[in-house]
């Protein structure tokens, strides 16, 4: 259904019926990390939902970590690494949360957001939102500014953008 190079690049973006449990479709975009063109599309396209005036960016393991190396390479910005729990020797701050299948808790170094810093929040998909709301919370917590969040795909039968409040939230599609 591509009509440009950006929706090319997400139409590379498959869908996995019944994973990680019966009833989840499953998003992959494992075609699309895979394509260097797609890539450097989604990456631009990213940059451009971030928008300026923009001083770090966090993103949350694995996925995200991927996006965000990228693009803050690309815009010369540092990255604010969430974790997921048990792998930080020094812990700023810890958020429990719930996701579309289980739940879970992430995690965020000491030292990775500066006192009224504005930060981003980069991800691949936003799903319940519960990912991104437990990371702005940490952030926050940490004294930084959350500016925005900037997605690849959103999800939007599962409302994570509600969750979300305030935030403006950017998707290059959603579905
Ligand atoms: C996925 C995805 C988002 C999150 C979205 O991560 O990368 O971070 O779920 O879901 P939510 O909006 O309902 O919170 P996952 O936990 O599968 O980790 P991964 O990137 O390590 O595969």
């Amino acid at each position: 259904t591509g009509g440009n190079a950006l929706d090319r690049a997400l139409d590379l973006i498959t869908e996995i019926p019944d994973f990680p449990e019966p009833g989840v479709l499953f998003r992959d975009l494992t075609p699309l990390f895979g394509d260097p063109s797609g890539f450097a599309q989604v990456i631009d396209a990213l940059g451009e939902a971030v928008g300026d005036g923009v001083e770090r960016l966090a993103a949350v393991e694995a996925r995200g970590f991927v996006l965000a190396a990228a693009l803050g390479y690309a815009r010369g910005l540092g990255v604010a690494l969430v974790r997921k729990p048990g792998k930080l020797p020094n812990v700023a701050g810890r958020v429990d949360y719930d996701l579309e299948y289980g739940t879970a808790t992430l995690e965020l170094p000491i030292g990775s957001v500066r006192p009224g810093e504005r930060v981003a929040v980069v991800d691949d998909v936003l799903a319940t939102g519960g990912t991104v709301a437990a990371t702005t919370e940490l952030l926050r917590t940490a004294g930084a500014e959350v500016t925005g969040v900037a997605v690849v795909l959103e999800l939007t039968g599962l409302a994570g953008r509600a969750r979300l409040g305030a935030v403006p939230v950017h998707a290059l599609r959603s579905v």
